[in-house]
């Protein structure tokens, strides 16, 4: 029974956590998760990927306490141990690929090579060692499908990749703290450490035993085996020594680096630092120390929690929890994120107990154990309770059931965002402002340049003008435009004008661009619905554009914006689309000026420039922001 109910909440968890996953795919990381561009690594990154590795260090641990230390006492558990390493390396991996961005881009680290990144590395230890797991786990498939041939040559060569296995456990479990060396500023003092690598790799040993330990405790639980207690209590000595000196090279570090104060420091950071602390070693080390809990199944498996969920809040921590008071942000994953998180963790226990019962993973729980967990009483045909619970199919209809429940009220109760995917991000552009700089010639360049006072006496020469400063989302990277200087370049007074100013909104002349393109990337419709209403004499107005009732209430079947506004479009422009109406959308700001102003200046530049320092070039335009006084600033154009 408790197996069913523990499969059947699997199944519901992986269910909830693959309809998210699916929408993630679509729309984008965006949809499902409340990261920002300050905190950009959230629950999927601290907990999925930085925690879980660890919990997966007890592959290697056990590996090399079997196969190179040769203590046959923790035999039993040391396939266990690989196929618990398997599953956490295969969730890092799925976790890690709907994490970034692209996600199928999962992949580049294989073509693309990136030595001086710590996460090339990391991306390629726990790619070679997921194929090391699989390779050394491989043993009890072939086993299974009896093919001694096959099993003879893997026994062969497996000490060469349990060898490779932990040296490239060793390698990642420390380069995943190396990562976060690069943070000392935003990291807590307290986490932060050079000796972060270091604590990693003992950390991930302490806990690896722990973990297999909790494991094995489940799964013996769950399939009424008699608990492997000879291994798990040596385990828990094992980490009992590791976790005690990982506690006192803590505590060393904090107060050689001077730290200690902070230890009693009012806050949530020694709050979360204590926590972390007691659940990770103090606890775990203190009850570990005595025989009676080492040697009892209760004992141990809350041990083993305490440790698990201690050691992760600490991963978690260093990945981003203990970054908030530097950043001044705060982050907590919304439940779409702790779905994918748990989904992929429910897909990796069934996969886990598919293997348990299939193949020899622990030698107490062999087939005959497997269907006597699973028997029931005998079939009563009379009963309702036999359609679910005592038909040969009952399980399959349950899981089905509770999977697809799960998938469909994962869909209803998703926010709009995540459904439909998030709108982009609106930036409004305003009005250009009018500053006076000083215009000198740039020698050996076509025009000129502006500088904001005079630097060398000759540019006292040069009078003051004012110039138009394009900052249209405000960022203070403006861009000074000659205004007037143009226009009469360009003929002056009335002619020029339209050249640039290619629409025009009703009684205008010249409309100033932001008033359309009023968004710094995005097109915005310059139709509002709302204010033509409004303007032509509300509900009566309705047939001046709809004006045959028949026909759909869409832009090609209503009165074409030119009947009534016939002079919004200037005949003669520069603006290459200005010919064919494009539905009224105005592009980005940006677009509209870099297809106005770069257009001409290629077209204007001299001849055997190249365009990267000709007129066209990005600098001629962008030149370093000046440090305009007050006084520069004037008010109106
Ligand atoms: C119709 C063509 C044309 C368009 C459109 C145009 N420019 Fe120019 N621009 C020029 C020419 C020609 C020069 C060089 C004048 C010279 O050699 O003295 C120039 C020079 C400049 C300079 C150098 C300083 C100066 O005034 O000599 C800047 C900055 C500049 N343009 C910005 C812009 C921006 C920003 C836009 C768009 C809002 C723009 N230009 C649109 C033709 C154009
Ligand atoms: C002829 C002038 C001109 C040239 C040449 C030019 N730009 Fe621009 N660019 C502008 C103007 C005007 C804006 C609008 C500035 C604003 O509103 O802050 C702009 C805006 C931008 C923005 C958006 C700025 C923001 O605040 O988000 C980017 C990015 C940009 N340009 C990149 C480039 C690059 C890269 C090049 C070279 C390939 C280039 N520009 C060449 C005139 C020019
Ligand atoms: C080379 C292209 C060009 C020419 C020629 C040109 N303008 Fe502009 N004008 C611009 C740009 C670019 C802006 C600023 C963008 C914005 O409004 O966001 C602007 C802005 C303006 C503004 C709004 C200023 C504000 O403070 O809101 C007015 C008014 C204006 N122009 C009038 C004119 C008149 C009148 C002429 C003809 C004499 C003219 N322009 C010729 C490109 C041009
Ligand atoms: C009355 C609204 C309005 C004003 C004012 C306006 N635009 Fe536009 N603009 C549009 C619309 C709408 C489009 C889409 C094309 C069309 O329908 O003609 C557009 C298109 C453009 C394009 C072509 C973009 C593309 O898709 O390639 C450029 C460039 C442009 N505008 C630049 C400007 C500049 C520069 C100014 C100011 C000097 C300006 N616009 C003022 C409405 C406006
Ligand atoms: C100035 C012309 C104009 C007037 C007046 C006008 N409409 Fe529209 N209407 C349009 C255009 C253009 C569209 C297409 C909108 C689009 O493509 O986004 C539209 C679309 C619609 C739609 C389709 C739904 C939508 O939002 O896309 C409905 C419904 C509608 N109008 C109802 C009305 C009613 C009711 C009135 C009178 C109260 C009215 N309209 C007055 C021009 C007008
Ligand atoms: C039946 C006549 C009619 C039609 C058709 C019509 N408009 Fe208008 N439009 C008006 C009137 C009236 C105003 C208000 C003018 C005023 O502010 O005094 C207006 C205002 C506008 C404005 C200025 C809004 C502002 O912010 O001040 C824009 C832009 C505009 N219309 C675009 C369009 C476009 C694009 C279409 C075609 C899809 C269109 N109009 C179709 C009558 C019309």
């Amino acid at each position: 029974m408790k197996l069913r109910i523990l499969k059947t909440i699997l199944w519901f968890l992986s269910g909830a956590g693959l309809t998210v996953i699916l929408l993630r795919i679509i729309h984008g990381p965006g949809s499902v998760t409340a990261l920002t561009d300050i905190l950009p690594w959230g629950l999927w990154k601290g907990g999925g990927v930085v925690a879980l590795v660890p919990i997966g260090g007890a592959g290697f641990t056990l590996a090399a306490l079997v196969y190179i230390f040769h203590w046959d006492r923790y035999k039993p558990l040391a396939r266990g141990a690989v196929l618990l390493g398997l599953m956490c390396y295969s969730s890092v991996g799925i976790g890690l690929t709907f994490d970034i961005g692209i996600w199928w881009r999962i992949v580049y680290p294989v073509v693309f090579w990136q030595f001086h990144s710590t996460l090339f590395e990391i991306a390629w230890c726990i790619m070679l060692y997921l194929g090391v797991l699989a390779v050394e786990f491989s043993h009890a498939v072939v086993e299974r499908f009896n093919m001694p041939k096959l099993l003879a040559l893997i026994k062969k060569v497996s000490i060469v990749f349990v060898i490779l296995g932990i040296s490239l456990s060793t390698l990642h479990q420390s380069s995943l703290g190396t990562l976060f060396l690069a943070t000392p500023f935003r990291l807590h003092p307290l986490w932060h450490t050079d000796l972060l690598p270091f604590m990693f790799f003992i950390t991930s040993i302490g806990l690896g035993c722990l973990t297999i330990s909790w494991v094995a405790l489940l799964i013996h639980w769950l399939y009424d085996a008699e608990q492997p207690m000879h291994p798990i209590s040596g385990l828990g000595r094992i980490s009992a020594i590791v976790l005690s000196f990982y506690l006192v090279l803590k505590f060393a570090e904090i107060f050689i680096a001077g730290e200690g104060s902070l230890l009693a420091a009012p806050g949530l950071d020694s709050l979360n630092f204590w926590l972390e602390i007691l659940l990770s070693a103090l606890i775990p080390v203190a009850l570990l120390l005595f025989k009676k809990f080492r040697t009892s199944p209760t004992a141990m498996f809350w041990i083993s929690t305490s440790a698990i969920v201690g050691v992760s809040l600490n991963r978690v921590n260093v990945a981003g929890l203990a970054t908030q008071t530097a950043t001044q942000s705060v982050y907590f994953p919304i439940w779409p994120e702790w779905a994918i998180t748990v989904g992929i963790l429910s897909v990796a226990g069934l996969v886990f107990l598919f293997c348990v019962e299939n193949f020899s993973v622990f030698p107490a729980i062999n087939r005959k154990r497997v269907v006597k967990a699973y028997s029931g009483q005998r079939v009563d045909h009379a009963d309702w309770k036999t359609f679910f619970f005592r038909n040969p199919l009952a399980s399959v209809r349950f899981y089905s059931m509770a999977f697809v429940i799960a998938a469909g009220l994962t869909f209803g109760c998703l926010p709009e965002g995540s459904v439909y995917g998030v709108k982009p991000l609106q930036t409004p552009t305003q009005r250009p402002r009018t500053v006076e700089v000083l215009k000198v010639a740039n020698p050996d360049e076509q025009g000129s340049k502006f500088l904001a006072s005079a630097g060398d006496p000759t540019d006292q020469q040069a009078d003051p003008t004012n110039v138009m400063s394009i900052d249209g989302n405000r960022d203070g990277e403006h861009v000074l435009f000659d205004h007037a200087g143009h226009a009469a370049r360009l003929g002056g007074k009335s002619v020029s004008c339209q050249l640039c100013h290619h629409m025009n909104k009703p009684q205008d002349k010249a409309t100033a661009c932001h008033e359309c393109h009023s968004d710094m990337y995005l097109a915005v419709d310059i139709f509002k619905h709302k204010l033509h209403v409004d303007k032509l004499g509300g509900n009566g107005a309705c047939e001046k554009c709809h004006s045959d009732p028949e026909q759909l209430k869409v832009r090609e079947n209503t009165t074409a914006c030119e009947k009534c506004h016939q002079d919004m479009r200037s005949s003669k422009s520069l603006v290459s689309s200005a010919g064919p109406v494009k539905n009224n959308k105005a592009c980005g700001y940006k677009d509209a000026m870099h297809n106005l102003c770069i257009t001409c200046h290629k077209k204007q530049q001299k001849p055997g420039k190249k365009t990267g320092t000709g007129l066209a070039g990005c600098t001629r335009c962008h030149q370093e922001p000046l440090q305009l006084s007050e006084q520069s600033w004037k008010p109106g154009r």
